[in-house]
């Protein structure tokens, strides 16, 4: 995260850093993952390894950007019944595509703040988003479920009690792409490119050039984009 040379078609970087492209991926497949890839993949790897597809549903916030679509689309591929969280009234239909079961409005897991525990209504959770939505994901988990933690596009702030882990024995587990260990990361891209694959990866996809980027990094600050975007350098 702290070396230069993103946008860049060639970069220099310690052998160490570089996960090898797994059989069963493009370079142009495993760009469109990216890190959202990873880190929807480590994401889904922590929570599966503690709540099966027959324990209930899974919800996933920030459902319609680069880490919240392909937690979506690889929940749905491994049989879990998936409830998406979109603040953008317009994702049904993209968020269906991708497997969702039921497409829940933001502003209904926000102002949750005065109850220390809600109505159990899912079995695990992936955020994407942190805050007041974070918040609301854990109280309403059913009891032993996990929730996973990657972002803070809402807040980084997490005001809650102790009790959804102390009366309903929830893991509130905590997703870091950039320094988890390297078998880790390898496990992750394998499933990947294999049984986790993601049918459909281009139509999450948008591609741009060069030029476009600045505006679109504008869009992506302000929560409206979906899904991933491709940088074309020109070859
Ligand atoms: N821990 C890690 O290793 C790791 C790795 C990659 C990314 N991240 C972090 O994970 C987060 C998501 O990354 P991303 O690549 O998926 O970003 P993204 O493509 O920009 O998507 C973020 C999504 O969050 C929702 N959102 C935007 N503004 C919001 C707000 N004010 N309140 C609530 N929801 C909001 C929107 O989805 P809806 O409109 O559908 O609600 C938006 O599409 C970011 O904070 C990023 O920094 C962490």
């Amino acid at each position: 995260m702290n070396t230069p040379g993103g946008f860049g078609q060639y970069i220099r970087v310690p052998a160490a850093w570089v996960v090898p492209l797994p059989a069963g991926l493009t370079l142009r497949e495993s760009m469109i993952l990216g890190t959202a890839g990873l880190t929807a993949g480590l994401s889904v790897d922590r929570l599966s390894a503690a709540v099966a597809p027959e324990r209930g549903p899974i919800l996933v916030t920030g459902a319609s950007g680069g880490v919240g679509s392909l937690a979506v689309a690889i929940l749905a591929q491994l049989g879990y019944e998936v409830l998406a969280v979109s603040g953008k009234t317009d994702a049904g239909p993209f968020l269906k595509g991708l497997g969702a079961s039921e497409v829940i409005g933001r502003e209904q897991l926000a102002n949750q703040r005065d109850r220390a525990l809600l109505k159990a209504r899912w079995a695990g959770a992936i955020d994407t988003v942190g805050g007041e939505i974070l918040a609301a994901a854990i109280k309403s988990t059913e009891s032993e479920g996990v929730v996973t933690c990657c972002g803070n596009v809402a807040s980084a702030e997490l005001n809650l009690t102790v009790y959804p882990f102390i009366l309903r024995g929830i893991t509130l587990a905590g997703i870091d792409s950039q320094s988890c260990p390297m078998s880790r990361r390898r496990k992750v891209w394998s499933h990947l490119a294999g049984d986790w694959k993601v049918t459909g990866l281009e139509q999450i996809c948008q591609v741009v050039l060069l030029e476009e980027v600045s505006g679109r990094i504008d869009r992506m600050l302000q929560g409206r984009l979906k899904g991933r975007t491709l940088v074309d350098l020109g070859g």
